[in-house]
């Protein structure tokens, strides 16, 4: 199975000026695109073949992990932007509230998370296995999904991600990042995962361009099967 490079969920210039169209054309057509180019060249004629992506993220390591895992935390990474003001749904709100004390609060801890995370890497909202939710920061190409946490959205603090419009100011980055955070999508999965634990079926994900389908259909299978 070959791995596919997804359309943005928007134009390429839907993010300027906070996030330029030099920078996507660069993070998605040259970064995101290596990613799946070299995945694509290393599973060939090997057991990760017909895997998804999913599937090899949890099966391998090296240089196909490392290409696998980035291909996921890019496709995802595209659905955490939005060119247009979003806002958290109310019980994804209230979550966060209770979780970290008050939106001022989580604002704080995740732009710390974000901005300490040394060296290359990502700064994540994630529902862990016990639904709680948290902010967790990987390195390189690390990432929530290898110990079954559900992300909501994702901040990309490699450099590639906004030395063209930033340098080496990542904080400015990251402040941008906050305000075009695409909370509509973060809502979805949240309360999809609210609708799984009350019915034990999330709602069909039937939108075959929507890169995030696979990932839904194979957390519903996990939560199925463990419980
Ligand atoms: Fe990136």
């Amino acid at each position: 199975m070959k791995h596919v490079l997804p359309d943005l969920p928007y134009a390429i210039d839907a993010l300027a000026p906070s996030i330029s169209e030099e920078t996507l054309r660069y993070h998605h057509g040259k970064h995101h695109a290596g990613y799946v180019n070299k995945l694509n060249a290393l599973i060939e004629g090997t057991e990760y073949e017909d895997m998804s992506l999913e599937q090899i993220i949890h099966q391998s390591d090296g240089a196909i992990f490392n290409n696998a895992a980035q291909t996921f935390n890019h496709n995802f990474y595209w659905h955490s932007l939005s060119p247009t003001k979003t806002e958290p749904s109310e019980p994804l709100r209230r979550a966060i509230e209770e979780n970290f004390g008050s939106m001022e609060v989580f604002k704080e801890k995740f732009v710390q998370a974000a901005t300490g995370q040394f060296g290359s890497g990502w700064a994540w909202l994630v529902l862990d296995p016990h639904d709680k939710l948290i902010i967790e920061a990987t390195s390189n190409a690390h990432t929530p999904i290898e110990h079954h946490m559900t992300p909501l959205f994702v901040c990309d603090v490699w450099e590639h991600a906004y030395y063209i419009d930033y340098r080496n100011e990542r904080p400015k980055y990251v402040e941008t990042f906050w305000n075009l955070i695409n909370w509509d999508y973060a809502s979805k999965i949240f309360e999809d995962k609210e609708h799984l634990k009350a019915t034990t079926m999330l709602p069909l994900c039937n939108n075959p361009d929507d890169p995030m389908c696979g990932y839904i259909d194979d957390m519903t299978h996990q939560d199925t099967v463990s419980s």
